[in-house]
């Protein structure tokens, strides 16, 4: 680990935090200034983007790490894998309070919820990112990354799981969405509203995450992921990619359905018969909002279906990914896993 702190904020024994690098936006670079669209993501290092920090030396002793340098469309399973990893290894040492990764906004959401679900430690681990490159004129980047190191640093972030720290709010993992293209304040949790706020150095919880996560959760990342697609409904959507994934041996799918998760009936009766074949099958919302009800309008009992509740299908894909790994293989175990987590 490349060690970046200074040695006067080692000796006020402040809290010591490992910022682990992945790329993304936040470390960004743009011919000039005023572009904030055409850039190529992940391409800063970890000790230039601390650089652009002033003051973080006065919150916490920082302890460096480049994991990858990929835009965050690009990530994997194996990356997960190797991430869940390095955080766990991390968080398990004496000489460590907390961790900060930096991450693209693109799948920010599914890499959080997957940590939320396999870091094995109370201790603070957040995630943050920056919607301008490092490059640009009012890069939201360094703010960003002192508020996730001040949240880190703090107590109140223990126990709460993995949370994301971006535009000065305070998300739970499993809740929060990126729901702008472009704009700086482009993630929310949708129904249900950040946790809290970081500020000026101040950190400050309205609530907490009822759910079980981390510590109390049973899932690992694992080297043998299943395969895990999610199919979307849509008028005139055909038969046509079920039938193409089951052929080629998909052991679940995630439907981003209408509405409140209804299926087109082509495709419901497709994903009936796969379902009847084995492969899992949860139904979600494309909405981005709201909740998915078991047997609610769709019958789920009758059709080998599960329901997704809150989580949107890319966590939904997340969730039903750990979940087939750790051996949920009968449809009352899934949905457990989903009216658990
Ligand atoms: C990425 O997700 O790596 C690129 C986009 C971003 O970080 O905003």
């Amino acid at each position: 680990m490349n060690t970046s702190t200074s040695s006067s904020a080692a000796a006020r024994g402040l809290p010591r935090i490992a910022v682990l690098a992945t790329g993304g936006t936040i470390a960004g670079s743009a011919a000039d200034a005023a572009n904030t669209a055409g850039y190529q993501a992940g391409v800063i290092g970890v000790a230039q983007l601390l650089a652009a920090v002033p003051g973080l030396d006065a919150i916490a002793q920082i302890h460096a790490e480049q994991v990858a340098s990929i835009d965050s469309k690009d990530m994997s399973l194996a990356l997960w894998t190797t991430l869940a990893q390095r955080v766990n290894d991390v968080l398990a040492s004496d000489e460590i309070d907390g961790v900060v990764i930096t991450h693209g906004t693109d799948t920010l959401e599914e890499t959080a919820y997957l940590l939320h679900l396999t870091v094995k430690s109370a201790k603070p681990c957040i995630l943050t990112a920056a919607m301008r490159p490092a490059t640009a004129l009012s890069a939201d980047g360094p703010l960003n990354l002192l508020n996730a190191v001040t949240l880190a640093a703090s107590e109140a972030a223990t126990g709460q799981g993995v949370l994301v720290a971006f535009n000065n709010r305070i998300h739970c993992a499993r809740d929060v969405a990126k729901i702008s293209t472009y704009a700086v304040d482009a993630f929310q949790s949708p129904e249900i509203g950040a946790l809290g706020w970081v500020q000026d150095g101040r950190v400050e919880f309205q609530r907490r995450a009822l759910r079980p996560h981390t510590v109390d959760a049973p899932f690992s990342a694992t080297a043998q992921w299943p395969q895990v697609e999610i199919v979307t409904s849509y008028a005139g959507v055909s038969r046509a990619a079920v039938e193409a994934l089951v052929a080629a041996g998909v052991d679940g799918f995630v439907v981003a359905g209408t509405g409140n998760g209804s299926i087109h009936a082509g495709l419901q009766q497709s994903l009936a018969e796969a379902a009847a074949r084995g492969v899992a099958v949860v139904r979600a919302s494309r909405v981005g909002s709201g909740h998915v009800m078991h047997n609610g309008a769709a019958k789920d009992d009758a059709l080998g279906f599960v329901s997704a509740g809150s989580l949107s299908p890319y966590k939904a894909r997340v969730l039903l990914l750990l979940a087939l790994a750790a051996g949920a293989v009968d449809k009352e175990a899934l949905q457990n896993a989903f009216d658990t987590y």
